[in-house]
């Protein structure tokens, strides 16, 4: 067997196991798959006990349970000793332990595997990993791949791909995919995982940071989970989560640099953690980063102040209950007070080459429940952006869009009037009655200047007054997804 054959072979093996996402989570059944998300794996040790190939595999990589020799090679027939020397597996006498995370991943329909390094903690056990530990699909991961806008392109980039997972999101709807990272590591195991997938898109797995290894080149989407972690970069740094730069540097550095990586019309989309000063302004401070060319829709999801930032983060690198727990988290709040650090937002940067000559930009805070995946949002925003509304424009209210009132039991008039979407971003707005009304005429038939003046006649208001209070509304009613063109 040469060194590519290894790809091949373990795909048959576990095709042959019918080791799928759908078959693991029936084998498990819903209690045991929540409780393996909590990194306890008890309930499903319990509910693989009989023996078969999916089992076998299942408790191996997902549960890290040591398995008898015979029952590894029945799983993966001929192929123990060859993963035993690429590091997959650990062989001794007469048993077989996993070294490296192999799992099924469903995305956008396909049946994907993904090979990363083992998950830390799992019952509880030692949580801290190497510098160049190779995450696995995480909460970030599934975070952006609901976020990419899943249109047929031709090239794109995954900027810091890590095991490759975003890649292999990228290959179901690219001509082309560019990979880049510079954890060795992490190339070694993303060219593994386009073998293992066997991929029709050719992926393009290259060393290098940040832009560096597509110097001169653009792309149709770009799409990245970065190294975002805002740290005093002091002690050990763990590659996927430290860039190296200060502070919230390394978004800004992606923000200001993609724009020139861009076709027209291209995309960029960026899961980020920013600083907010204290005193001061997030919008202000991500406007600044933004040039004049492409449109702009960030959304912030979530503020944590810096204790709980910090908990979360040395939580994560396994440092709590270290010796060195409480000067390390010292350390870091010390750090955010010097560097005038209030709180850090999260959320998602995308940018988009539009050519128009005024982009269009919105920094919104969102932090309530939307639809997922939110990717086809993102895209209707960029269509409203586009749409150019004026008093002829016919204009349709979106469907999912539904009126709720407000106000004392009995009362004949609402004393609040709220319109609120039921998918995408879920954004709601609260309505005057004008607006309320003109939004429930809107069926695509009289145009939004017919519609005013039948609503000023209506209700006793001047008309040419009427007009110009409601045009800007109507133009917001479109920019935020209430209204559309209806084309
Ligand atoms: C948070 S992980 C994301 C991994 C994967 N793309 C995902 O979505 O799960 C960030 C990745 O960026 C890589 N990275 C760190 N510094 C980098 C740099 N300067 N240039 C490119 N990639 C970098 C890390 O090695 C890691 O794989």
């Amino acid at each position: 067997m040469t060194e590519s054959d290894l790809p091949r072979r373990l795909r048959e093996a576990l095709v042959a196991a019918g080791f799928t996402y759908d078959a693991v989570a029936d084998l498990l059944g819903p209690l045991a798959h929540q409780a393996l998300a909590r990194n306890e794996t008890t309930p499903a040790l319990r509910r693989t006990t009989g023996g078969s190939p999916l089992e076998t595999l299942t408790r191996l990589f997902l549960l890290q349970t040591v398995v008898d020799l015979d029952t590894a090679e029945a799983a993966l027939p001929g192929l123990v000793d060859r993963l035993a020397a690429d590091g997959f597996l650990e062989r001794s006498v007469g048993e077989v332990a996993a070294r490296l995370d192999v799992r099924p991943y469903a995305a956008d329909g396909d049946s994907l595997w993904v090979v990363s390094d083992l998950t830390p903690g799992l019952d509880g056990g030692p949580a801290r990993v190497g510098p160049e530990h190779v995450l696995g699909i995480s909460a970030a991961s599934t975070s952006l791949a609901q976020l990419t806008i899943r249109e047929t392109v031709g090239r794109s980039l995954d900027l810091g791909t890590g095991c490759g997972v975003q890649a292999l999101h990228l290959a179901g709807h690219s001509g082309a995919v560019v990979a880049t990272d510079v954890n060795e590591r992490a190339l070694r195991l993303a060219r593994f995982n386009v073998g293992l997938n066997d991929l029709r898109t050719p992926v393009d797995v290259r060393a290098g940071s940040f832009f560096e290894p597509v110097a001169g080149e653009r792309f149709d989407l770009i799409a990245t989970n970065p190294p975002f972690v805002i740290s005093p970069a002091t002690g050990e740094q763990l590659v996927y989560r430290d860039s190296g730069l200060p502070g919230d540097r390394v978004v800004e550095h992606i923000v200001r640099t993609a724009p020139a990586h861009l076709t027209e019309g291209g995309w960029c989309q960026v899961l980020a953690n920013w600083a907010i000063p204290t005193g001061g302004n997030w919008i202000d401070r991500l406007g600044d980063w933004l040039d004049g060319e492409c449109d702009a829709f960030v959304v912030q999801r979530e503020v944590v102040d810096p204790s709980a930032y910090v908990e979360l983060w040395l939580k994560d690198a396994g440092q709590h209950g270290a010796p060195d727990y409480a000067v390390r988290y010292d350390t870091w709040l010390s750090w955010f007070e010097e560097q005038g650090i209030e709180a850090i937002g999260f959320g998602w940067i995308n940018l988009r080459r539009s050519g128009a000559a005024t982009p269009a930009r919105e920094l919104l805070e969102w932090p309530y429940d939307v639809e997922q995946p939110i990717a086809p949002a993102i895209r209707d925003w960029a269509a409203a952006a586009d749409a150019t509304v004026g008093p002829e424009s016919r204009l349709v209210v979106r469907s999912d869009v539904q009126q709720e009132t407000l106000g004392p039991p009995g009362a004949e008039d609402p004393e609040v009037v709220v319109l609120r979407q039921q998918r995408g971003l879920r954004r709601a707005r609260r309505a005057d009655t004008v607006e309320a009304a003109l939004v429930g005429a809107c069926d695509g038939e009289l145009s939004v200047g017919q519609i005013l003046d039948a609503l000023a006649d209506l209700l006793d208001l001047d008309a040419a007054e009427a007009r110009t209070t409601y045009l800007p509304v109507v133009r917001d009613l479109v920019a935020e997804g209430f209204l559309t063109s209806g084309s």
